[in-house]
């Protein structure tokens, strides 16, 4: 596949080409199956990284079963082709007593895939960026991951995110302090989801057309 298929690529008036635009996404249920066929995609040993363990294709399906989407928030990406290329799950859950990193009742975990297809270009970094606005404006000002500590891509992330990595035995926890909402994060979460919005209506209607044109009497495929 073109690697331009996913995203295109916008060239400027000397022919140089500057970086996708990506645009992130909140998911409600009409995604869920999009969700469920993304998370199957990904790869074993992908799965064993998102979810910490591997999960077979029945776990999975039970996870995405699962996702209660007023209670959590699921963001994604969305290709060229509307195809859903990065989840990122943050799931709101009270603080355990013995969580010293914040006095709030409420903390929040994110979990983030993006498909092999679409890596590299910012997607995932997006993803995070993106939970992590939600939080300061959901008034949560701790955001923790989970990941292996052999996942250095994903360091990486948190680490430009400015997260505080703990090793322990193999596993990495982060988590990462966020500033109070103020009038900046608030409106810039709306505008990006309004954006958004409009690009997934736009790739939606492209491929219901193709798909409505490829279904006309006489241009069925033999
Ligand atoms: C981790 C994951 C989400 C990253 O998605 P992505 O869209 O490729 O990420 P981005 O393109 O936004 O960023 C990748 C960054 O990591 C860097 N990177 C890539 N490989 C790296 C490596 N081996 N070591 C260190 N940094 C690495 C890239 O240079 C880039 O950094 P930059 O923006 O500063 O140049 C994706 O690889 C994935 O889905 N992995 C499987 C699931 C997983 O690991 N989830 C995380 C645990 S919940």
């Amino acid at each position: 596949m073109n690697p331009t298929d996913i995203f295109p690529v916008n060239s400027n008036h000397l022919g140089n080409h500057s970086k996708p635009t990506i645009y992130v996404k909140e998911l409600s249920e009409k995604d869920r199956h999009r969700i469920l066929r993304h998370f199957l995609a990904l790869e074993e040993s992908d799965r064993l990284l998102r979810f910490g363990t591997y999960l077979p294709d029945a776990m999975v399906e039970k996870y995405v079963e699962g996702l209660d989407f007023s209670r959590d928030k699921v963001f994604g990406v969305m290709s060229h082709h509307f195809r859903l290329v990065g989840v990122g799950h943050l799931a709101f859950a009270p603080r355990s007593e013995k969580d010293e990193a914040t006095n709030k009742d409420t903390v929040a975990e994110f979990g983030v895939s993006v498909s092999k297809t679409a890596r590299g270009k910012g997607v995932g970094a997006k993803l995070f960026e993106r939970g992590a606005i939600h939080c300061r404006n959901a008034d949560v000002d701790t955001l923790y991951m989970h990941c292996l500590s052999s996942n250095q891509t994903m360091i990486h992330i948190a680490k430009k995110a400015g997260m505080e990595i703990h090793r322990e035995y193999g596993e990495a926890d982060a988590y990462l302090k966020l500033l109070p909402a103020d009038a900046v994060s608030v409106l810039r979460e709306a505008v990006q989801e309004q954006v958004a919005a409009i690009d997934y209506t736009i790739k939606a209607n492209a491929r219901a057309a193709v798909k409505w044109i490829r279904h006309l009497p006489g241009l069925k495929e033999k």
